[in-house]
């Protein structure tokens, strides 16, 4: 069973255990929420190991009914709430999704666990999380330094911006009510491992990006902007670094670390690529120009800073050196190579952003953000 499968890293995840593993029944639950979109997964729906159950998380008794009646013997938990700027305007919606939810999915996973007869070896429940749970890293090489480590996702002339590095035993220090709900959630996910033994696994990854992403978040909806000619609204001095992974490389991570990964285990995940929101944000503008043929620099013009995020945590940068050392993985794309590929998708798939641009959803918190 994977929850939050309509959604964009749950689609990838969904497609890629559809094809490469016929022998599974692939149960994809999710509430469709306005990030669900049954279109992300267009090329898989007809398989004859998939189904796909529109239910909400938090409903126990759904959760019970199809956990027992489809005997699930795995979850891969995606479903939340997942934008940060979401979360500042409306926070119970984070809690009771991401908190309670994962609450009830887990109970429900538990109860029919236990009924099993026999010892069950897998892993009963594999929860998704996010860096943003560790809080911020402070920014003490502003210009950037030589990272101790690169991998194939490493950008060009790849930086650091600090010497600290979120490892799988840095503190958690939320401080969104987004990253203060993943945490919360990922809490509960322990204690039943900790308290009732059943089998879990927690992961934390850093920013992806990639086809079928949701416009509200800052690669797919930049680049739209371009295409439309619409101001670019760069929050604060655009100095903020998150640390960026191609999709395709997460849902492999999470492939590697279901199958291999051990129980009780947390694992982050990412590529040591970190990027200054400005810096990003200038070679979306150049990739974008490129395709579309217009001359240099062209869309330059439309950088517009805006107020800041409240609470913007200044870094994020995952090391995932257990990940890569201990199950061999290791991300697939280089930085510059994947934005191109993510680029070239967002223009080849203009109707598929028209349709998820077309409601309000863009005037719910467009209030929280003016021009400077
Ligand atoms: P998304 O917002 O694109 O998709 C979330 C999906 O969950 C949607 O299909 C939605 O319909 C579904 N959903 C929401 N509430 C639900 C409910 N109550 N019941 C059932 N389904 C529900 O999110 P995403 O960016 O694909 O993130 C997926 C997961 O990965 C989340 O748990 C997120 O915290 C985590 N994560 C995301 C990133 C990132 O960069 N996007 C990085 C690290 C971790
Ligand atoms: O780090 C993992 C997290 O990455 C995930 O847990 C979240 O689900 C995911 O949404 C993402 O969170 P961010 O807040 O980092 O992503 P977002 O795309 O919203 O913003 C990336 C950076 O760009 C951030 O510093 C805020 C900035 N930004 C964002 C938007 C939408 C802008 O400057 N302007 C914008 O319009």
């Amino acid at each position: 069973m994977i929850t939050g499968g309509a959604g964009f890293i749950g689609s990838h995840v969904v497609r890629l255990f559809v094809n490469k593993y016929p022998d599974y029944r692939i149960i994809n639950v999710d509430k469709l929420t306005y990030a669900g979109n049954l279109a992300n997964l267009k090329d898989i729906e007809d398989k004859p190991n998939y189904t796909f159950v529109k239910a909400d998380i938090c409903d126990f008794e759904k959760m019970m009914d199809i956990i027992q009646s489809n005997g699930v013997d795995g979850i891969i938990h995606l479903a939340a709430e997942s934008h940060v700027d979401r979360s500042i305007k409306d926070p119970f919606t984070f809690a009771r999704t991401n908190v309670m939810g994962t609450l009830s999915l887990l109970q429900a996973a538990k109860l029919y666990w236990e009924s099993l007869p026999e010892k069950y070896e897998g892993k009963m429940f594999y929860h998704i999380s996010t860096d943003e749970v560790y809080g911020a890293l402070t920014m003490n090489h502003p210009e950037g330094v030589e990272p101790p480590f690169k991998t194939v996702a490493s950008s060009e002339g790849h930086k650091a911006y600090g010497d600290d590095f979120f490892y799988e035993t840095t503190k958690y220090n939320p401080h969104s009510p987004y990253s203060a709900s993943k945490a919360s959630s990922d809490h509960f996910v322990r204690s039943y491992h900790d308290t009732y033994g059943m089998p879990t696994i927690v992961t934390n990854c850093s920013n992806n990006y990639g086809p079928y992403q949701f416009p509200e978040k800052l690669i797919p909806l930049f680049i739209n902007n371009i295409r439309k000619r619409k101001p670019l609204p760069v929050y604060g001095k655009g100095e903020n670094v998150r640390d960026w992974l191609f999709v395709e490389d997460h849902a492999r991570a999470i492939d590697v670390i279901f199958h291999e990964g051990k129980v009780a285990e947390t694992y982050n995940i990412g590529g040591f690529n970190e990027w200054k929101n400005i810096d990003l944000i200038k070679v979306m503008i150049a990739t974008v120009d490129k395709v579309l043929g217009n001359p240099e620099g062209y869309s330059l013009d439309l950088i517009t800073y805006v107020t800041d995020r409240l609470g913007h945590d200044a870094r994020y940068a995952i090391d995932s050196t257990k990940l890569q050392k201990e199950l061999g993985w290791e991300p697939s794309l280089q930085f510059e190579e994947g934005i191109e590929k993510t680029v070239r998708w967002y223009l080849e798939n203009q109707e598929w952003m028209d349709n998820v641009t077309s409601g309000d959803y863009q005037k719910y918190y467009e209030d929280m953000y003016s021009k400077r």
